[in-house]
C-alpha cells in the first residue's frame, strides 16, 4: 500500500469530527484519469479526527486525535459479492464487529452505483 495521497475535495465536519479521505497511488491515478471501474489494488481511506476550535479564529479548527479509519480495497475476485470492494473499519486502532462491515456496501451501492460505489470525485 505504501502511502496515501490526501484529497482536497471533501472534508465533512459534523459532531466535532473532521473527515478526510486519501487513496494509494493506484487509486489516485484512477481518480485522476476517471478510470472506472477502479483497478484491483486500489486502496481508499476515510479518516476521521476529533477537532478542536482555534482560539484565535473561531470558525477554524485543528484536527486532533484520529478516531475512525475506514478502508475500501479493490480485489474484483476476492470481493466479487460486494462490487469488488473489501470494506474495513477501525475505531481507535481496533477493527469493529463484522456485522457493522455488512452495512458498508449497501449504502455505497445506493449512493454511487454509477461510480464504482465510490462517492468521492476528483477535484479538478
Ligand atoms: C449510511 C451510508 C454509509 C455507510 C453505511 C458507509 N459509508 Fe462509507 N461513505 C459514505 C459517504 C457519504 C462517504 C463520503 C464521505 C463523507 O461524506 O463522509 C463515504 C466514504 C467512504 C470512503 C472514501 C471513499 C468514497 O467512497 O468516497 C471509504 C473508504 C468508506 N466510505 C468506507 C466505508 C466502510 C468501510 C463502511 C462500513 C464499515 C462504510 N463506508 C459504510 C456513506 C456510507
Amino acid at each position: 500500500m505504501g502511502y496515501m495521497i490526501p484529497q482536497r475535495d471533501k472534508i465533512r465536519r459534523d459532531k466535532a469530527i473532521q473527515w478526510n479521505s486519501g487513496r494509494n497511488p493506484t487509486g489516485f491515478q484512477a481518480f485522476r484519469e476517471g478510470t472506472l471501474p477502479f483497478p484491483d489494488g486500489t486502496v481508499l481511506a476515510k479518516v476521521a479526527w476529533k477537532r478542536v476550535p482555534q482560539t484565535f479564529f473561531a470558525t477554524a479548527s485543528f484536527p486532533e486525535q484520529a478516531t475512525t479509519v475506514q478502508f475500501m480495497v479493490k480485489d474484483s475476485k476476492k470481493y466479487a459479492a460486494t462490487g469488488g470492494w473489501g470494506f474495513g473499519r477501525f475505531v481507535n486502532g481496533k477493527p469493529t464487529p463484522l456485522a457493522e462491515h455488512k452495512t458498508c456496501f449497501a449504502c455505497h451501492q445506493s449512493l454511487a452505483k454509477n461510480h464504482d460505489f465510490v462517492t468521492t470525485r476528483y477535484a479538478q
